[in-house]
């Protein structure tokens, strides 16, 4: 096993990709919650390689300082003129100090579906035929555009990667392409690039010259055939990001049904790569997972709503809600139509309802904020009943005020919590009212105008309305009745 870790991964992601038709280097186009030169560094990692190093050309300040943020920064080397695939090598293995010894890996940047399990297949078969180069290649229903992979008609050995644009009439119909993937014996990839020539249609040095450099110098060429040609896809426009999301969306769900998730509907369900799940969680239809959002065991999350960076702990119930950043205690139930923001940390067994709106909430055990609500910047503590269609008054509107109330409380409907204020323990509250001041445990807070009745007011303001009508024929029929 350890024979087969690789000296250094290069990754190629110096290119513009002109065909994205974007303000946006195509290697920092997202798919699944990664960019695209993030999926290819996470395989690349897989392989446990002693050096990682990412050429970067175009746009490079903005792509170092994407493969650079994080815990866990990638090492770049500059590759200023985009002078072919050939030459971006030879920069990636200047910056590891020139000369490696042992396997060196090549892939490019804009290869998401690339698994760690298909390079570590080719790390172990170039290591297994003794070669000098493996290439990872693939049978593709349209070859258009890419290397052809040209074999020996007498012994079926790869003796040359012929580009598309270089390629015969005979040549261009081959199927087995080049993927762009290759291991290589680090010394003779370093002597061989020594020799690429830049005598082709598109003036450049191209890597896949070194094979045909090697095999004349009576090296093993080889070629490994990916079992599945969607894995090596490569994305040069919209089209093809919008068809690896979807293969790769594929993928994901059914790694989660397989390890016990239920999705009602994969076709209607989007995950990114970061999601975790645990065993018997249910996705209804219309979900999107997105961050790091983990499904916790019997969680049941849809339809229609979107969770991201959000934990949803067992037994949980979230229906028809946008959630961002939040928690969502054990057995808790969120919505219909919710919409919980950063910081909101529901408890055991509480409720967030139908039309309720939470940010940096913190609510207790079995607490319930069952309709039409603003929950902002609150602490509520356990058992506590908020009536429908409060608001916490959170901003003065300059500054954002915190709000506490206790256990036990049950606050009428129509509150305004006007912050920075404090409710103790087992307070209750009038309906309709607005709390300006503390309210001490145990005691009812009414803070409303006084109801008055003007008896008669609508026979006197309003004489012979409908109004008045009724108001009268009330008022006989209660005389004869009493
Ligand atoms: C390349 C291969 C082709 C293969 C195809 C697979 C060569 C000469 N051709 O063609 O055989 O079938 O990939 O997708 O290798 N890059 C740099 N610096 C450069 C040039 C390219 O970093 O100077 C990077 C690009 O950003 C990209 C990768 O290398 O990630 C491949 O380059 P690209 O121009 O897309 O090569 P293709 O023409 O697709
Ligand atoms: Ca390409």
């Amino acid at each position: 096993m350890s024979a087969n870790l690789p000296a250094a991964v290069v990754v190629l992601a110096a290119g513009e990709g002109t065909r994205m038709k974007s303000k946006t280097p195509k290697v920092l186009h997202d798919i699944c919650g990664r960019s695209l030169v993030g999926h290819v560094v996470a395989a690349s990692r897989e392989l446990d390689p002693q050096h990682l190093v990412v050429v970067v050309g175009h746009e490079s300040e903005r792509v170092t300082a994407h493969l650079t943020a994080g815990d866990t920064p990638v090492r770049t080397a500059f590759q200023a003129e985009q002078n072919g695939t050939g030459h971006a090598v030879r920069i990636g293995l200047e910056a590891l100090d020139g000369v490696v010894d042992g396997t060196v890996v090549v892939v490019c940047g804009d290869t998401p579906l690339l698994s760690g399990a298909t390079l570590t297949a080719l790390v172990s078969a170039h290591s297994t035929d003794g070669n000098a180069v493996t290439v990872l290649s693939a049978e593709v229903p349209d070859s258009t555009g890419y290397g052809r992979i040209v074999r020996d008609p007498a012994d079926g050995s790869v003796t040359e990667i012929v580009e598309h644009k270089d390629a015969t009439d005979a040549q261009r119909a081959i199927r087995e392409i080049n993927s762009g993937v290759f291991a290589f014996d680090g010394r003779l990839l370093t002597d061989a690039l020594g020799k690429v020539r830049t005598d082709n249609s598109q003036g450049e040095e191209y890597l896949t010259d070194v094979l045909s450099i090697l095999r004349e110098a009576g090296h093993r060429v080889g070629a490994s055939v990916a079992g599945d040609h969607r894995e090596i896809l490569g994305i040069n426009n919209r089209v093809q990001l919008a068809q690896a999301r979807a293969l790769l969306n594929e993928r994901l769900l059914e790694r989660a049904m397989t390890a016990g998730v239920t999705v009602m509907d994969p076709a209607s369900t989007l995950i990114d790569a970061t999601v975790t799940f645990e065993r018997d969680a249910i996705v209804h239809p219309g979900t999107q997972l997105l961050g790091t959002t983990h499904l916790a065991e019997d969680s049941e999350v849809g339809p229609n709503s979107r969770l991201k960076d959000t934990t949803v702990h067992p037994g949980a119930r979230v229906d028809n809600t946008v959630a961002d950043g939040a928690e969502i205690g054990p057995g808790a139930t969120v919505g219909p139509y919710a919409y919980l923001r950063p910081g909101t940390r529901l408890g055991t067994r509480s409720k967030a309802g139908a039309y309720v709106e939470m940010k940096n909430a913190v609510i207790g055990e079995g607490s319930k904020v069952p309709h039409l609500s603003y929950v902002g910047d609150a602490t509520i503590g356990d058992h506590t009943n908020i009536g429908a269609a409060s608001v916490f008054v959170n901003y003065d509107g300059e500054k954002k005020h915190h709000t506490t109330i206790g256990s036990h409380c049950r606050t009428g409907s129509d509150n305004m919590f006007v912050a920075p204020i404090t409710l103790g323990d087992g307070v209750y509250t009038a309906a309709g009212s607005v709390i300006t001041k503390d309210v001490p445990a145990g005691s009812l807070a009414v803070a409303r105008g006084q109801q008055r009745n003007i008896e008669g007011w609508v026979a006197r303001k309003r004489p012979g309305s409908a109004a008045a009508q009724a108001a009268q024929a009330a008022t006989k029929k209660s005389d004869g009745e009493s």
